[in-house]
């Protein structure tokens, strides 16, 4: 049987991958994550704690149960959080990337490293997995440093970058952008919401499902992985008002320039998937039908 190995499993990604792969009947799932596990469906997978930042821990996990894969999303994901905090990202984004790199060859693992269009510069998107990177924030640049480790150290690996990642787990340590669009119409407040960022946004399912194709196929360089429609954030929220029928009185207009965050944003991301479908037959849904999976799980079940 082989044996897959998830970094940051509590994370939206890490629990879509937990909910997959205990769906594999023929792949050991050991899933990792920092404290206590927090997945609600304790079944058909190991857990075991593990703090990414602690070198050895890392070395003896990944050298006790020797995983076929490891899939690496633990990540610090908070753009403006990692601005502000410059050596809490690195040690997380960066230094933990070459522990797992060297875990990972020492045991003969492929290594299928997340990363984000934030390495780009949003001038002349959507982008190919071989256009030129130019982060804008320090977000964009710790996870392009860890690219070139990958790239530079890693014996078998995939990068996977991905954008504006959407969907509910349990316990959830951040919300995202249509959770929170969708509570803030709710809410009927005042909202201002940006018309020149460009994106498209990925159901967490579809990025889980990239991942496993790349460890089915054991595919080796960049993937880009998204959804794929394409869209301005104005117009997501919008879509996300049509789709539950809430009210848009109170939904504003705005640019980048009205919007007061500690990081740069690219103004245009959105990936060209051609490759991803191509080389794994990637076929994510559109963004209403993954508002639908969402809303089907908002009425009941996490593992729909
Ligand atoms: N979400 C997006 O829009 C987006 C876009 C582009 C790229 N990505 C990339 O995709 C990957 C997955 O993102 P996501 O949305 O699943 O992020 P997420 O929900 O924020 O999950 C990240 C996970 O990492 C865990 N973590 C933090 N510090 C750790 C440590 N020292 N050791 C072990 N785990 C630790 C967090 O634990 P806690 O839950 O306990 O805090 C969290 O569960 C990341 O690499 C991210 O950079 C995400």
């Amino acid at each position: 049987m082989k044996r897959v190995l998830v970094t940051g499993s509590n994370g939206l990604l890490g629990q879509k991958l937990t909910s997959l792969y205990t769906q594999v009947k023929d792949i050991e799932l050991i899933a990792t994550g920092k404290g206590p596990d927090r997945y609600p469906y304790k079944k058909d997978y190991t857990y075991a704690s593990l703090d990414i930042t602690n070198e050895q821990d890392v070395m003896e996990l990944i050298s006790r149960y020797k995983p076929d894969t490891i899939i690496h999303t633990a990540a610090m994901t908070n753009v403006d959080q990692c601005e502000t905090e410059k050596e809490a990202c690195r040690k997380l984004n960066v230094d933990a990337v070459s522990y797992l790199i060297h875990a990972a060859n020492a045991n003969g693992s492929h290594l299928i490293h997340l990363s984000t269009d934030f390495i780009f510069d949003g001038t002349s998107g959507p982008y190919a997995e071989d256009d030129e990177a130019k982060p804008l924030s320090y977000y964009g640049w710790s996870k392009l440093d860890a690219e070139n480790l990958v790239k530079e150290k890693a014996n078998s690996w995939a990068i996977v970058r991905t954008i504006l990642v959407f969907g509910i787990v349990a316990d959830m340590s951040r919300s995202n952008i249509v959770l929170w669009a969708k509570g803030a119409l709710e809410s009927g407040k005042e909202l201002n919401v940006v018309d020149d960022q460009f994106r498209s946004a990925t159901l967490a399912e579809d990025l889980a499902m990239g991942c496993r194709l790349i460890e089915q196929k054991q595919a080796q360089g960049i993937y880009h992985i998204s959804g794929k429609d394409y869209m301005s954030v104005f117009e997501l929220v919008s879509r996300v008002a049509a789709f539950w029928n809430l009210p848009t009185d109170n939904l504003n207009r705005s640019t980048s320039a009205g919007i007061n965050q500690a990081a740069q944003r690219p103004p245009k991301t959105g990936f060209i998937l051609d490759k991803a479908v191509h080389d794994l037959a990637y076929n994510p849904h559109s963004f209403e039908e993954g508002l639908a999976v969402l809303d089907a799980q908002l009425k009941g079940d996490l593992t729909l």
